[in-house]
């Protein structure tokens, strides 16, 4: 099946489905950072309302990428890698998933706490657990923020990784997460 990973690479499914995710990450980031600055005006309203869609629409995305990821499963790690280098890898590559899956649900509580009604792009409302408490908010607001600046420094370890491979190690780790081609690597050293 083409959109299937082969033997050695990542198929196209598992690579759209980690790009798409990247880049809205780095969107979210960036808007969360931001909207929480803000003076109370009718902009920071619609960024957080922005904010709001934009993670459910990651933990969607999430829970697609890991039912594909069971579906599907991995490539082996590259042939003639370090093991540590591989459990190093593997270790990352969990804790990402469980903080992909933490962010958006830590996101929701603190919303929830807030007794805000919560839309996905204005189309149709998500539910919500409970009503306004504020101490869950403050409790749900500072995992939060901590598990994101967790993900800034897995996800800053795990690119540099990647970038390493590809330019010291001369492998195929970054190539294969990319369309064939894009990358003049052997997918298998
Ligand atoms: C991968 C997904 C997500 C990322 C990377 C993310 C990132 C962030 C960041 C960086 C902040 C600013 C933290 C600070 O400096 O105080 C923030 C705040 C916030 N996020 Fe998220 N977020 C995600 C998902 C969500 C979701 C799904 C919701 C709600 C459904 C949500 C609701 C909020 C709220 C309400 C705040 C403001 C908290 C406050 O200061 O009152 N987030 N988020």
């Amino acid at each position: 099946m083409i959109a299937a990973r082969n033997a050695l690479r990542w198929g196209a499914v598992s690579q759209s489905l980690h790009w798409v995710i990247v880049l809205l990450v780095l969107v979210m980031a960036g808007l969360g950072l931001v909207m929480v600055e803000l003076p109370n005006t009718a902009l920071k309203v619609k960024l957080y309302a922005l904010h709001k869609s934009v993670g459910l629409t990651i933990f969607a995305l999430m829970l697609l990428r890991l039912a594909w990821r069971v579906h599907a499963g991995a490539p082996p790690p590259i042939a003639g890698i370090a093991r540590w280098q591989a459990r190093a890898a593997a270790l990352t590559h969990g804790l990402l998933y469980m903080l992909l899956f933490a962010m958006p649900i830590t996101g929701w509580i603190t919303n929830a706490a807030t007794g805000f009604p919560l839309r996905w792009f204005g189309l149709f409302s998500v539910p919500q657990f409970g009503g306004r408490d504020d101490a869950l908010h403050a409790l749900a607001k500072g995992w939060h923020e901590a598990l994101f600046w967790s993900l800034v420094v897995l996800a800053i370890g795990h690119a540099f990784a990647a970038v390493w491979h590809h330019l010291f190690q001369h492998d195929a780790t970054l190539a294969r997460m990319l369309p064939r081609g894009w990358l003049d690597r052997e997918e298998s050293p």
